[in-house]
């Protein structure tokens, strides 16, 4: 069993503007929702809202909802409450609590279940899409973003760089602990299985990142969480880590004359529940 990864809020919203197109784009996919068609406010869950960034985005397109994000990390709850958490100015409220994705289960009926970038760390998530259905109102949405660039260089190497002599005893199976996905045709299936009617898509990002290694500072964001973490008592180790880590890095993503392009796909699913 392993601890949680500790999150860092501030680093992982020094990307924040390529981190929210996804889920600008996964909102612009929504349908509107039956609590709009009744002319009452809509009931909004975010499951891993992360610092609540773009748990506060839903409040423009439904200004008066009652929204909850639901997070893991006590980090990224804090800096939620602390930025987004209160009275919105549509007449709407926002509020952070902590849970389980694993085990959440809707407390009272629901609107729209949103996840953005958040699924993929949690194991077996497709079996908890039953109770979440169940937990809408009818009409209601279930709406998430995972990334899916998993086989990617950056996350490869750094499940090699875990994985080899040197460094597998002490974060041999941390490389690759945020790869809990299924593909789009998986998530088409499944959803539509469970008699839902289901838009499922995937778009690649070509992402232009710039300054000194942005893709190590990228990823120091996420995917290197649980190694950070497990390495959070030693400081050697993890600048040794690091530093054979930025290498591999250097070579996979040369940075180019106008920034160093870092491709980035992502799997999208809006999924209806039907009566
Ligand atoms: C990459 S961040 C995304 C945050 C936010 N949704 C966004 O788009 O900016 C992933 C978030 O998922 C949360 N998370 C990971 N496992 C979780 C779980 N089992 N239950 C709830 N949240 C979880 C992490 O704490 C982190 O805040």
């Amino acid at each position: 069993m392993h601890s949680a990864p500790v999150w860092d809020p501030d680093q992982y919203l020094r990307h924040a503007s390529h981190r929210t197109r996804p889920f600008l784009d996964l909102l612009h996919r929504i349908p509107e929702l039956p609590a709009t068609a009744l002319g009452r406010p809509a009931r909004i869950a975010d499951i891993g809202c992360g610092p609540g960034n773009v748990t506060a985005l839903l409040t423009e397109r439904w200004p008066d909802a009652r929204i909850t994000g639901f997070d893991l990390s006590a980090e990224m709850l804090e800096q939620a409450d602390k930025h987004h958490a209160g009275p919105t100015p549509g007449g709407g409220f926002l509020d952070f609590r902590p849970a389980d994705a694993a085990h959440w289960t809707p407390d009272e009926p629901y609107d729209l279940i949103v996840s953005n970038a958040a699924l993929q760390w949690v194991p077996g998530h497709p079996e908890s899409f039953p109770r979440w259905l169940g937990g809408l109102t009818p009409g209601g949405v279930l709406a998430f973003q995972v990334p899916a660039n998993f086989t990617a260089p950056s996350h490869a190497l750094l499940g090699d760089l875990c994985e080899s002599p040197e460094w597998r005893d002490r974060v041999g199976d941390h490389g690759r602990r945020f790869v809990h996905i299924l593909d789009a045709p998986g998530y088409l299936d499944h959803l539509t299985g469970l008699g839902c009617a289901a838009d499922v898509w995937e778009t690649v990002y070509h992402q232009l990142l710039q300054g000194a290694d942005p893709v190590l500072d990228w990823v120091k964001g996420t995917a290197l969480r649980p190694v950070l973490t497990a390495l959070d008592d030693d400081p050697d180790a993890v600048a040794a880590f690091l530093g054979q880590y930025r290498e591999l890095l250097r070579a996979a993503y040369p940075t180019g004359p106008h920034g160093t392009a870092f491709p980035f796909r992502r799997v999208f699913a809006v999924a209806r529940r039907e009566g």
